[in-house]
């Protein structure tokens, strides 16, 4: 596959002519430009340094690779087959082992003894720091007990939800730069804090399965590894303002690696891109860490090395099913001058700065993993239970505080709760969890586990003269695929529909990886409670018990806008013509889900950050100041341009801080999530600023939510400037429970 002349030649004359085309500046329709993929200046890839958190660790990587040979160098950034998804090199001989990678974002996969964690978009729901923190943190200590060195985990931003029918939005966080900032910054620092390292993936521009990976398909476009996967053509502002903003975080956070995407950015390949991953990423954001491909992302050795691409994985692994890159395949390369050794040296400190970091070099993850997916087994099958009650606490509690609660006409749901149930398949849980529940407080449960048994389940809901009927319905999402519509799974409309035909108190439970369109039913007078669940894990089914039966008050909100029809949402084409390259323009920019409604007046269903509680509150009070504190959530230095940098103030000081007073006005404790938005002076739309849970608010009592700004949380990005920038002029600050709730309007000027 490699190391031919003719190889040689081929990735020469094309690593040319990108360099050719690269410098051009395209200009889109909002005015802003588009610097090209792979332009001049983005070569060479920068050499790490350690940065200010890493330098002690950077030099124990310097002097072992300094020994290594250049053979012993290309074999440790190259995938292997062995006992994890993802295995680096060993170097034996100076004491550097094979590293485990394992998937995540939900758990450790693929393997048994491990917690099923609620999903990166159901934790986002419940808008809590704290939760997201030690959901990362106790996710962390089962990849670290089961022997992972590295977790290929979080998704940071990629994809962030540009497209609403996305398939794998469920597993990143928010549909927003900010928040989904604030979570994979949370998330990263408790996987990390608990001895594993993360993977922030994947970078970048990453909203889309369809034709993400054309590698290797035969039947998309014949013949085989003709067709490109999907560019994502994104301009520079919507770059900065939308789609690093979470991988800044992840890089502030100190993870150690980040996981290049499938597509193309621009139209060079994510994992090659000289612009992205060189200048951005190690430039800007100063990433002393490694790259690792996606796998799969690799279409050629020496584009991808000196594109900065750092892992190739699997490399050499999974029989070649992804082509067989790097290896001793990179020699002849190094040998010939076409990648410098140097940059092999780099890719090698890179891989192991983190590690050695970690303490991973000193106090080893045991020895322990083990794979379960009959894909990957290589040896025989090891694994060991590492759960903790405590975790599975934790996982309910996620559960129950990201119940979002989109409808409800009755008090309390459930506290009337009586004599029958219909719950349709699959989901079992929910049902033992209920039927354990009512059956204690002498109520009858009966169920029915089939979606479209219509006329099992009128008969059943009206013979059983249920007082309420719980419908569950879901709309199931995966990786690889997008979803073809908005609309629920196995036309559980209709289901809906049959039970509050029979049943004028029906309760519905949504489990979905994103907006549901729920016009055909939700203003139906018999259907009196709606409750998005999200994807919660493992105990899915005694946290939506105790949230229906009224233990604990909802308080999740959407992380995510549900619109009344798809065309509300700004374009988000799941390009799939099956041309040889497959274009996806982000022409929306930065108005993304609920900023193009905004910006559009558009006015959706549900608006992002809607959420209902058992209670209600009254928002008083906004305040507004000018404040100085000296970043010190940084652990590892950006070097993102700013407008007034003097080389000691940060883009990430606070430098004003909102207070809003936040009152519990009805009769039982709950809590808030309030909001803040920001609207510029030169930007369409409003933009996420600042959250704050405020928990369990005892009825009557009065809590002040805090918002501070840091000065990034103020600024734009300027293309022609390339740098941050606060806008001239008032900066309108809105606090409320929601994107369209907002209360109270406040401004700030510098
Ligand atoms: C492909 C997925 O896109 C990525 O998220 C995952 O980590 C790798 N496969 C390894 O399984």
């Amino acid at each position: 596959m490699h190391s031919t002349v003719l190889s040689l030649l081929i990735v020469t004359l094309s690593l040319f002519v990108t360099l050719s085309l690269g410098d051009i500046l395209l200009r889109d329709g909002a005015g802003s430009t588009t610097l090209s993929d792979n332009s001049p200046e983005a070569w060479p890839a920068p050499n790490a340094t350690g940065g200010n958190a890493w330098k002690d660790a950077f030099s124990r990587a310097q002097a072992f690779v300094a020994q290594m040979t250049l053979e012993e160098k290309v074999n440790l950034i190259t995938g292997h087959d062995g006992r994890c998804v993802g295995n680096t090199g060993a170097v034996e001989r100076l004491g550097v082992p094979a590293l485990c990678l394992e998937d995540g974002p939900a758990g450790v996969r693929p393997v048994l003894g491990v917690s099923q964690f609620p999903a990166g978009q159901a934790v986002a729901a419940t808008w809590d720091r704290d939760l997201i923190y030690q959901r990362g943190h106790a996710m962390g200590q089962e990849f670290f007990d089961q022997g992972v060195n590295i977790a290929l985990s979080p998704v940071t931003g990629g994809p962030l939800g540009r497209s609403p029918r996305g398939g794998r939005n469920f597993e990143g966080f928010f549909d927003d730069a900010y928040a989904t900032g604030e979570a994979a910054y949370a998330t990263v620092k408790g996987m990390q804090d608990a001895g594993v390292l993360t993977t922030a993936k994947h970078y970048v521009g990453y909203e889309q399965e369809t034709f993400r990976n054309p590698y290797s398909v035969l039947d998309v476009i014949d013949p085989i590894n003709i067709q490109a996967p999907i560019s994502s053509n994104i301009d520079n502002k919507a770059l900065h303002e939308l789609y690093l903003w979470g991988f800044a975080e992840a890089v502030r956070a100190g993870t150690g690696y980040v996981m290049c995407s499938y597509n193309e950015v621009n139209e060079t390949h994510a994992c090659a891109n000289a612009y992205t991953q060189n200048n951005i990423l190690k430039g800007e954001l100063n990433f002393q860490g490694g790259i690792m491909s996606d796998w799969g992302g690799v279409w050629s050795d020496t584009e991808f090395i000196n594109g900065g691409l750092d892992i190739a994985m699997p490399g050499v692994a999974f029989l070649g099913i992804f082509g067989l890159w790097w290896g001793d395949g990179l020699i002849p390369y190094v040998e010939s001058g076409v990648v410098s050794e140097s940059r092999v040296d780099d890719a090698a400190i890179r891989l192991l700065t983190p590690w050695i970091f970690s303490g991973q070099a000193d106090n080893p993850p045991p020895a322990v993993t083990f794979n379960v997916d009959p894909v990957y087994i290589t040896d025989d099958v090891y694994w060991r239970d590492v759960r903790k009650v405590e975790t599975m606490a934790l996982i309910r509690q996620i559960g129950e505080d990201s119940a979002t609660l989109l409808k409800n006409v009755l008090a309390i749901i459930g506290t009337d709760a009586g004599s029958g149930w219909a719950i349709p398949p699959t989901i079992v849980t929910p049902y033992e969890a209920i039927n354990y529940r009512a059956r204690r407080m002498n109520s009858q449960v009966y169920a029915v586990f089939n979606d479209t048994a219509y006329d099992v389940i009128a008969y059943t809901v009206a013979e059983s003269m249920a007082d309420v009927a719980i419908v569950f319905v879901s709309a199931y999402t995966m990786e690889g695929v997008d979803r073809a519509t908005l609309y629920l799974d196995h036309d559980e409309e209709l289901l809906i529909e049959t039970v509050a035909a029979v049943c004028n108190n029906t309760i519905v439970v949504i489990h979905a990886g994103g907006p549901v369109l729920v016009e055909a039913w939700i203003d139906n007078p018999h259907v009196t409670a709606v409750v998005a669940a999200h994807f919660p894990g493992q105990e899915s089914g005694d946290a939506i018990a105790n949230v229906l039966f009224g233990d604990v008050s909802p308080s999740g909100k959407l992380p995510y806008t549900i619109g009344r029809s798809l065309d509300d949402y700004p374009p988000n084409t799941i390009s799939d013509d099956p041309v040889l390259n497959p274009q996806a323009n982000f022409t929306e920019s930065t108005l993304i889900d609920y900023r193009w409604f905004s910006a559009h007046n558009i006015t959706p269903r549900f608006e992002f950050g809607y959420g209902l509680s058992y209670s209600t509150f009254a928002y008083n009070n906004i305040s507004v100041r000018s404040v100085y504190e000296a970043d010190n959530s940084t652990i590892q230095k950006t070097n993102e341009p700013f407008e007034d940098s003097d080389g000691s103030n940060s883009l990430y000081d606070i430098i004003a801080e909102v207070t809003a007073q936040v009152t519990n006005t009805g009769n039982v404790t709950a809590s808030e999530a309030a909001q803040l938005y920001a609207t510029f002076p030169d930007s369409p739309g409003i933009w996420l600023r600042g959250f704050d849970k405020l928990k369990a608010l005892s009825p009557g009592e009065t809590r002040t939510a805090t918002f501070a700004l840091r000065r990034k949380d103020l600024s734009l990005w300027s293309t022609e400037r390339q740098l941050w920038y606060i806008t001239e002029g008032e900066i309108q600050l809105q606090v409320g429970a929601s994107s369209a709730k907002l209360y109270m309007t406040s401004s700030w000027s510098s």
